[in-house]
């Protein structure tokens, strides 16, 4: 599997005013490399307000103000085979050459991004004009009815307007207009967190034999590690707009390693568990004035001195494994 996307050192948040005066940094996405594979399931874990949506923004390239991104790169291989470099694409090139084709993006809480005004076939058209596609009619339609039937929706939804949809119709219309033009990689931030748990199985079985039947890639944003274990080949910790871990999902959940991703493991409730969880006590802090050192240590059951003064360095164990946490330094 070849290496498809490559964050190096992206860094970056929100740069906001308090009370309208006083400018403050939100620091959401600090340092973040990683790489997605081809036909790959790379999930993003963590608590809310950890920075996994800015970091799903930031690598699709919606740069909306207040987000800033300071520094780092983000690699594309194209289907040609050639890499470009995503932030140095203005926003006309991103439209025509990456959005939608190359890469998809399904954002947090979308199902509620369609026009209530717009019956749903003319949203799918507004799409194709937005690509400037110039095919005709029937060709239109039997892209959207064939997009339609691999997500299992009736072809009735194509002449409804969206409040006559449920909620989880709704979410699965949102993904077929994401996957019509059969996009290499689909960053997909928290698709099924606003629905039922029986429609959160079946999107999430409808978006993996998708992805399986077209070789895709997926980036999937998820606070919920049982979404991960049926969905990942590997998985990223995110904390406090770190990558704290990144390892195999059999491995990761086999032997956490950070006391963070230990934490999100036991937080789990399993099938005839009774014990009463505690959970992980306190919140992620406040980004605008992250903790020194490990931005964990305030929480963390093992933290040392030098945790609450050093930042720990990254620790590689094996080909896909990775941890940040002085309990591994020189392991590696
Ligand atoms: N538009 C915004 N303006 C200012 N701060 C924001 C904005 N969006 C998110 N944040 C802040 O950025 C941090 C990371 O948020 P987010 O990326 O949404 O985390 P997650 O997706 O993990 O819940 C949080 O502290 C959040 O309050
Ligand atoms: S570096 Fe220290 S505080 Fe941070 S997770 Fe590891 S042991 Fe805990
Ligand atoms: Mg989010």
């Amino acid at each position: 599997m070849s290496e498809i996307i490559i964050v190096n050192n992206l860094d970056g948040g929100y740069e906001v005013y308090v009370g309208g005066k006083r400018r403050v940094f939100v620091h959401a996405v600090d340092n973040v490399s990683l790489i997605l594979r081809s036909n790959e399931v790379l999930g993003i874990a963590g608590e809310s307000g950890c920075g996994k949506s800015t970091l799903a923004k930031m690598i699709y390239g919606a740069i909306i103000p207040p987000l800033v991104v300071r520094s780092g790169s983000i690699k594309l291989q194209t289907r040609k085979g050639n890499f470009v470099e995503l932030n140095k694409l203005s926003i006309e090139e991103m439209r025509k050459k990456i959005w939608w084709t190359e890469i998809s993006y399904i954002p947090q809480n979308s199902m509620n991004i369609l026009n209530p005004l717009k019956r749903i076939k003319d949203q799918f058209i507004n799409v194709f004009k937005y690509h400037d596609m110039n095919i005709d009619k029937e060709e239109v339609m039997k892209y959207i009815k064939d997009t339609l039937i691999s997500l299992s929706l009736p072809l009735e939804v194509i002449n409804a307007y969206p409040h006559q949809l449920s909620g989880g119709m709704r979410q699965r219309v949102v993904i077929a207009l994401s996957l019509l033009f059969n996009p290499r990689i689909v960053i997909a931030d928290e698709p099924t967190t606003a629905v039922d748990v029986v429609t959160q199985r079946i999107i999430l079985s409808l978006i993996k034999e998708w992805r399986e039947k077209n070789k895709s890639s997926l980036i999937l944003i998820s606070h919920d590690m049982s979404v991960h274990a049926y969905m990942d080949n590997r998985v990223a910790i995110m904390y406090a707009g770190n990558i704290v871990e990144i390892g195999e999902i059999f491995e990761l959940f086999k032997e956490p390693l950070h006391p963070y991703t230990r934490a999100l493991i036991e937080s789990l409730i399993r099938k005839g568990d009774k014990t009463l969880r505690k959970g992980l006590p306190g919140l992620p802090p406040d980004l605008t004035n992250p903790p020194p050192g490990c931005r964990f240590h305030p929480r963390c059951p093992y933290a040392m001195d030098i945790c609450r003064r050093e930042v720990p360095p990254a620790t590689t164990l094996g080909r896909d494994r990775y941890v940040k946490c002085w309990l591994y330094t020189g392991r590696g």
